[in-house]
């Protein structure tokens, strides 16, 4: 019988679990596995999703893994482990927490499913990618970070708010990392075809990039107790698709930088085009002074970041 697809996400929390339950519900591969610390709560979502794969006529199966080793033979691997900020914890603590959570989970990737794709989730997004590659030792197409098709798709429903109609014909591009300096591109940005500079007024489109820029914080700020999770699963689950059937479609994506646009080893989100080998072809779109120069500074950020790492001797690899 020819192999199924599957896919491991690893942290069966608030995105992970919803990862896992659109895998499920949608049928795109045969069997999810997920693997959290708390394992019975892993154990009771698992059991819950395979009920409500059986009630929606899907295939898939979804098991929670006691051991690592149940991951073996994943075609993605998602990584959503990670500890949310807690009342005095600085961002270099929040940091140096979640990069020691995907350092270790990512051992277990390397032994257990060394021919995956990753898909990363857990925040700082760029950063974590930036760790899980070099910890990995995996060929740079292989570990993908999650955060420009959200980040665009909160931009998309801005401008929806604004104009009020063509709701699913609207494309809007973010480049950058995942932070409050990432790079709406509203001059790229069209419904349906005509661009958004034609639509709407400069003062209308810098109101819709200042939401978007913030909008993981408008969500916190009702939520209280976490972040958002519907957006960031929907958008986790695009790229395993792309990515499990070959589509080549072209996402925004946090990737390793080789030269590109002028950046060199650090992560940061670019239009790339996703199919089996993960992330299959990179793209250079020719940038004005202004969005070059938001892009730097954006790149800037992320590096600082992993200069904490760098300074603090956390990677175990020499390089990527
Ligand atoms: P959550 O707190 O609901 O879930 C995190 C899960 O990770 C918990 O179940 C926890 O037990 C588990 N975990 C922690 N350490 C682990 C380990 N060593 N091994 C296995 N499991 C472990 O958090 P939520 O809302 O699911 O978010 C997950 C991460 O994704 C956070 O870092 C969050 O900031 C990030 N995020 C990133 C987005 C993006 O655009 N890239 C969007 C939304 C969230
Ligand atoms: C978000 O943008 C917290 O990164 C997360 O919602």
């Amino acid at each position: 019988m020819k192999k199924g697809k599957k896919v491991t996400v690893i942290g069966a929390g608030n995105v992970g679990a919803t990862v896992a339950f659109i895998l499920a519900m949608n049928g795109v591969c045969h069997h999810v596995v997920l693997r959290d610390r708390n394992t019975e709560i892993a154990k009771g979502k698992a059991l819950d999703m395979s009920q409500a794969a059986n009630a929606a006529r899907s295939h898939t199966i979804v098991t929670a893994a006691d051991d690592a080793a149940e991951m073996a033979g994943s075609d993605v691997v998602v990584i959503t482990a990670g500890s949310p900020r807690l009342p005095g914890m600085s961002r270099d603590d929040l940091l140096m927490i979640n990069a020691e959570i995907t350092k270790e989970v990512i051992q277990d990737v390397k032994k257990y499913a060394p021919d995956s794709i990753i898909i990363m989730v857990s925040n700082p997004l760029d950063v974590m990618t930036y760790v899980a590659l070099r910890e990995s030792g995996f060929p740079k197409e292989r570990v993908v970070g999650m955060a420009g098709i959200l980040d665009s798709a909160r931009m998309a429903h801005f401008i929806f708010e604004k104009i009020g109609y063509g709701s699913g014909q609207i494309r809007a591009s973010v480049m950058g990392g995942h932070g409050d300096d990432m790079v709406p591109l509203p001059k790229f940005s069209t419904v349906a075809g005509v661009p958004l500079t034609d639509i709407l007024s400069d003062k209308e489109i810098l109101e819709v990039v200042e939401r978007t820029k913030h909008g993981g914080a408008e969500i916190v700020g009702y939520l209280k107790t976490g972040s958002a999770y519907y957006a960031p699963a929907k958008s986790t689950a695009i790229m395993v698709e792309a990515i499990l059937k070959d589509t080549k479609q072209i996402h925004p994506c946090a990737v390793y930088l080789d030269g590109h646009y002028g950046h060199s080893d650090v992560v940061s989100g670019v239009p790339v085009a996703l199919g089996a080998n993960g992330v299959e072809k990179l793209f250079e779109m020719t940038l004005n002074e202004e969005q070059k120069d938001k892009f730097t500074s954006s790149v800037n950020s992320v590096r600082s970041m992993i200069d904490v790492l760098k300074n603090k001797n956390f990677f175990n690899q020499e390089t990527v």
